[in-house]
Parts: structure tokens; sequence; C-alpha cells
């Protein structure tokens, strides 16, 4: 069930079975030489919308643009400030709760969102907990779905150390899976990229001349992608439905 395609009036039936709702958020950043630019925004969105239909899980828009300052130095990404995500993220939150939504449950597809949408969600938090009339605030949860365990081990078993920091062969495999159609042939060297840290944009390009970290996307298919999907859809929802029990 996705939200877009929802009237408001289904949407208010909805809220009479259930008060959760998954948001995809990802980023629109480069991802090496053969990964596409929305891979952070198409995973998410494409487990929560598989989710969706087989489970009954209203999924709101995707997040599409997130904090992804140290990709600016390469064509095509869009980056928010931390602040401006945190104020996005802030009435995303006030918009749902006021309908009566009281879990949310955000899954992230971009490692560089978690500071700044915990910090959003402490926010949201701290405006109702310091508020002299105090009301309880919806629930808010942030999953980043290459972490459930099922989607580890696959990626352990797959791809070993090439499945490296970013631009990785798991995530390019689920895009390939989701778009077969802009699947990208393209050679790269070395197989494995560099690995560590870095600073700013300028400082990441520096490091990481083709965008990769430490990993070897060539190994990606759309088949791997498929079984990475079904994975995470599994673990996922696990997720999603103890977070709806926990009372
Ligand atoms: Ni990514």
């Amino acid at each position: 069930m996705q939200l877009q395609l929802c009237t408001w009036k289904e949407v208010e039936d909805y809220l009479q079975t259930s008060r959760g709702i998954m948001i995809p958020i990802g980023s629109t950043e480069q991802h090496g030489p053969n990964g596409l630019i929305g891979t952070d925004a198409i995973c998410p969105e494409t487990i929560a919308r598989d989710i969706g239909e087989r489970a009954k899980v209203l999924v709101a828009p995707t997040i599409n643009f997130g904090m992804a300052q140290h990709h600016m130095a390469f064509a095509g990404t869009v980056s928010l400030r931390p602040s401006t995500l945190m104020a996005v993220v802030s009435d995303v939150i006030a918009s749902l709760a006021r309908h009566g939504f009281t879990r949310l449950y955000f899954l992230n597809g971009h490692g560089g969102n978690y500071d700044s949408v915990r910090a959003a969600f402490s926010e949201f938090y701290a405006q109702t907990a310091l508020s002299a009339s105090p009301v309880q605030a919806p629930r808010c949860k942030l999953m980043n779905w290459w972490m459930v365990r099922g989607v580890r081990k696959l990626s352990r078993d797959l791809f070993g150390e090439a499945e490296g920091m970013h631009a990785t062969p798991s995530e390019v495999s689920l895009t390939y899976h989701a778009y077969p159609q802009a699947i990208k042939n393209v050679s790269m060297s070395p197989r494995l990229a560099a690995s560590g840290g870095f600073y700013d944009a300028e400082d990441f390009r520096q490091r990481f001349p083709d965008g990769r970290m430490g990993s070897d996307p060539s190994l990606a298919s759309s088949e791997v992608g498929e079984k990475i999907l079904a994975a995470a859809a599994e673990g996922i929802l696990a997720d999603y439905q103890a977070f709806m029990r926990d009372v």
C-alpha cells in the first residue's frame, strides 16, 4: 500500500486498523562507476513497497534527498545540509502524527543520514517533553536496510571483502533487480577500491577517485538483487512487526 496511491478516505480507514507507517529515506548521490545516483533511495523504496504489498503496510513517499555533502565532488549528487534534513524529517513526523500515526518506521538507505535523522528524532521528542503541556510523541525508529541479519549474511557469503563500504555490490545488485533497464557494464580498476576515512567532498574524491569505497561492484547482478530483496523484506518486516507489537 502506497500513501501516494491512496485517497484520504482510504488513509482514514487504514488508521482504524493500524497506526504504523513505513517511510523510505535515501540519498541522491554518486555510487561509483556502475552504481545509479538513486541507489540509496531505490533500495529502501523497493524493499518497503515489497513489504507494503505483501503485508498491507502503508508506505510513505520516499525522502529522496539526504545528507551527502561528502559526495558533492561527483556530478549528479544533490545534498541537504544536516539542519535541512532534520527539518524535513521533523515536519514529516509532525504531519503524520497529526493524522494519528503513532509508529513511524524510517527505512534508511544511506549511512550518512543516520546522525541527522537520529538528531531530528531527539529534537522532536525534546519539543514534546519540554512542553508545558506534554503530549505523547509518536515512536520513531530508524533502520538501515542492509543491517538485518539475513542481508549481512548474504552479502558476506556472496561478496566477502568485496562488499566494501560504499557503492557495494549488494546495493547495486538490488537496484539492478529493480531497474534492469538501467544496468551498466563498466570496467573498473583496481578490482577492490581503497578503504578508510574522509573529511569533506574534495578530500573524499582525492582518496576515492572513482567513488567506490573498499568495494567491487562489478560483481553486482540482478539475480543477486532478487535474493537480497527477499532477505531484506523478510528481515525488515519482522523488525517492523516487532516495533508495532512493542507496548
Ligand atoms: Ni549507498
